[in-house]
């Protein structure tokens, strides 16, 4: 498959071919393939926040020359974002908040408040989509198939058995472990005939995968969706809610200025939303970023990026599993061929995957995840390991011993990412797996590995400013 684009897009995102010190001393230019934690910025977004802060100022209440265009922007970022998933304005709307993680605590809190039910969440969740439904309104889990995907009769079988007792199906939209995508549609139209509702996660989704949220009258719309803007390559503190505009009731979860209509001494009209819902002085840069993030995206051929990240992904995933030692996490093709982002997690027989990280990155300059991935459950789950296993590992975490906590390697592209590179990774693998680690490291009580020695030092930007 040709991508005629695909040398041209890296260009356009910032500090990708940032030289890295290694082992042995010198630099080599830095393989960043964690982009599913967060990503660079686009140079235009970049550049775009670094020219708008000339003009930037407050938003909404202020007459001046900089708050009118300010406000004009922030609001544009809005219309950006309502057009790039297709929210149906008239029954949704579109918040900004800080990112995915504050976007599902603020369902979740409202959730619990004015339905009260219980939320169904599936066992590959983040625990951002996890943790608030447990200690709000209280959730019934969701098995997968045996291989860590989305089993959509589980979440028939269980929407039945409630029989209405759900009233909220919590489902990522793309997992970051695996980079399955889910089929939120079909589980959306089941969701939707058992009285009730559906919030994507669309963290890892929004940026590698078209959205759709659809109109309100299709019965596999989407009621919410969250996302955050450094996953997006906008890493300028923003994210975004899609909630249905009668989802809120009485007063906000968050509470303060420009969320109001009016104030007396002993009673307080809300005001419409989206203002009722952004109490506070909101993010305008971090807003502004995420919509020029996304013109720029669509500009440079959103489609085309996807292909490319997809076929570099499915050559990830079948060239890691063929390395003698590594297993991938998952089925290479999943049940749906194409459902998968180019994403791909994995463990390194008899090698900590601490070790692995820290030896790709020592000795080959490349920037990977390691751990649980704040997805602990859906981790015991793909790496098979029984209640009582589970059971000994909580114990001695609790216990304070954290290196036993077991865990994977986590490789994730974006479309700046090259062939080139894929190949030096996965010979960078393939030689780490064959035992060929030329550093010596040392496990901290943490559980993560580093140098002997410790790392090459890499002075902070900031440690200037902090040392006047
Ligand atoms: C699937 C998923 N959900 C939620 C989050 C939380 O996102 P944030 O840290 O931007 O709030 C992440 C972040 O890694 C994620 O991958």
């Amino acid at each position: 498959m040709k991508f005629p684009h695909a040398g041209q897009w890296r260009e356009h995102f910032a500090g990708v071919d940032l030289p890295v010190p290694v082992f042995g001393g010198g630099t080599v230019t830095g393989i960043n393939f964690d982009n599913a934690a967060s990503t660079p910025p686009l140079k235009r977004v970049r550049d775009l926040v670094n020219g708008f802060s000339d003009v930037y100022s407050s938003v909404h209440r202020g007459t001046g020359y900089k708050s009118r265009l300010s406000t004009e922007a922030y609001e544009d970022a809005r219309e950006l974002v309502a057009r790039f998933l297709g929210v149906d304005d008239k029954h949704q709307v579109v918040i900004f908040v800080k990112g995915t993680t504050d976007a599902l605590n603020r369902i979740a809190a409202e959730q619990a408040r004015l339905d009260g039910r219980q939320v169904l969440v599936t066992e590959m969740e983040h625990h951002a989509d996890l943790l608030p439904w447990r200690h709000r309104s209280g959730h019934v889990m969701v098995g997968l198939s045996d291989d860590g995907e989305i089993d959509v009769d589980a979440i028939e079988h269980e929407l039945k058995r409630g029989g209405g007792s759900i009233g909220l199906v919590a489902l990522c939209g793309a997992s970051n472990v695996t980079g399955f995508v889910s089929p939120i549609h079909a589980v959306a139209e089941l969701a939707h005939r058992h009285g009730a509702r559906i919030s994507v996660d669309a963290a890892q989704l929004a940026p590698h995968h078209r959205i759709d949220v659809r109109p309100a009258d299709d019965p596999g719309h989407l009621d919410f969706v969250s996302m955050s803007g450094h996953k997006m390559y906008a890493p300028y503190g923003a994210g975004v809610l899609v909630a249905p505009r009668d989802f809120f009731a009485g007063a906000p979860e968050v509470m303060g200025g420009g969320a109001i209509s009016i104030v007396t001494w002993d009673d307080t009209v809300w005001a419409d939303l989206p203002d009722r819902e952004e109490a506070g002085s909101p993010n305008v840069i971090g807003a502004v970023a995420m919509g020029a993030a996304i013109e720029t995206m669509l500009e440079l051929g959103f489609d085309d990026m996807l292909a490319y990240e997809v076929h570099l992904g499915r050559r990830m995933h079948a060239e890691l599993a063929a390395i003698p030692g590594v297993s991938v996490l998952g089925r290479i093709e999943p049940m749906t061929p194409g459902a998968r982002l180019a994403l791909s997690s994995f463990v390194v027989d008899g090698l900590h995957h601490g070790l692995v990280a820290a030896a790709l990155s020592h000795e080959w300059g490349i920037a990977v995840r390691h751990g649980c991935f704040c997805a602990n459950p859906y981790v015991f789950h793909l790496l098979h390991m029984s209640k009582d296993e589970v059971v000994a590992v909580e114990g001695e975490v609790t216990a304070g011993r954290r290196k036993a906590l077991p865990g994977a390697v986590r490789a994730s592209l974006a479309p700046y990412n090259t062939e080139a590179e894929l190949k030096r990774f996965l010979e960078a693998v393939t030689q780490v797996a064959r035992g060929r680690i030329k550093s010596t490291y040392e496990q901290a009580a943490d559980g993560t590995y580093a140098p002997a020695g410790g790392w090459p030092r890499i002075p902070s930007p900031l440690r200037a400013v902090v040392k006047h």
